[in-house]
C-alpha cells in the first residue's frame, strides 16, 4: 500500500503553470520570439534555463550566456511579481481536503517542484507546513525527466519508491516519477501524459480510496 504522496506544485496544486506561461510569453513578445501554448507544453516541469533554451531553439535564436541569463532573470521577475498576489484562495479546489485526508490516513506528504520559487509560493498558498518534506530544487543534481527530485523526496520521507505515488501535470514529471519506480498520477490531458498509471482532469478528482487502499 502507498505510504507517501509526492506532489508537483505548478499546475497540480495551483494554476501557476499558467503564470509561468504568461511570464515567458511577456518576455518572448518583448524580444520578438515566437512562442505559444504548443511550445509551452515542452516547458512544463522543465527548469528555468532549460525552458529558455527550448524557446530560443524554437525561435532559431542564438544568444550569449550573458544575454540568456538576462532573459531568464527578466522572466523570473515577471513571475515573482505575479505570485506576490497569490493567496490560499488560489489553491485548486480539493487540495486542502486531500492533504487533510491523506494526513489522517498517516500518509507522508512530500513536494517535488523544480521551481526555485516553490517555498515562497507554498507560503503564499498557506500550505507550507502541511508537507513533511519540500525538495530544494537548487540542490538536485539532474532535473526532470530524471528521477532525482522524486528519489530525494522519498529518501527524506524514508519511504521506498515503490510505496510512493507521484502526482504531476508535466510529461517530463511523469517520466521522472516512473524512472523513480513510483506510481504516477497525471493531471491533465492523457494524450500528453501517456506514461501515467492514471490520469485525472484535476486534483479535485483524486480519490484516496481509489489510489490508496483504506
Ligand atoms: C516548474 C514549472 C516550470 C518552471 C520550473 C522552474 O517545474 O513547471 O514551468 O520553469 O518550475 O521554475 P523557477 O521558478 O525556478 O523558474
Ligand atoms: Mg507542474
Amino acid at each position: 500500500p502507498a505510504q507517501a504522496l509526492i506532489f508537483d506544485l505548478d499546475g497540480v496544486l495551483t494554476d501557476t503553470a499558467q503564470t509561468h506561461y504568461r511570464a515567458w510569453k511577456r518576455m518572448a513578445d518583448e524580444e520578438g520570439l515566437p512562442f505559444d501554448r504548443h511550445v509551452n507544453e515542452q516547458l512544463k516541469g522543465v527548469d528555468r534555463m532549460a525552458s529558455l533554451e527550448i524557446i530560443l531553439r524554437h525561435a532559431g535564436r542564438v544568444l550569449s550566456a550573458e544575454a540568456k541569463q538576462a532573459l531568464a532573470e527578466r522572466k523570473n521577475a515577471y513571475y515573482v511579481e505575479a505570485i506576490a498576489a497569490v493567496t490560499p484562495a488560489d489553491l485548486f479546489p480539493g487540495v486542502e481536503r486531500l492533504l487533510e485526508q491523506a494526513r489522517a490516513r498517516g500518509l507522508k506528504l512530500g513536494l517535488a517542484s523544480a521551481s526555485r520559487n516553490a517555498a515562497a509560493l507554498l507560503e503564499r498558498l498557506g500550505i507550507g507546513r502541511r508537507f513533511d518534506y519540500i525538495a530544494d530544487a537548487a540542490r538536485i543534481a539532474r532535473a526532470k525527466p530524471e528521477p532525482d527530485i522524486f528519489l530525494d523526496v522519498a529518501a527524506a520521507l524514508a519511504v521506498p519508491p515503490a510505496q510512493c505515488i507521484g502526482i504531476e501535470d508535466a510529461a517530463a514529471g511523469v517520466i521522472a516519477i516512473k524512472r523513480a519506480g513510483m506510481a504516477a498520477v497525471g493531471i491533465g490531458d492523457p494524450a500528453a501524459l501517456s506514461g501515467a498509471d492514471a490520469c485525472l482532469d484535476a486534483i479535485a478528482g483524486f480519490d484516496l480510496d481509489a489510489f490508496v487502499s483504506p
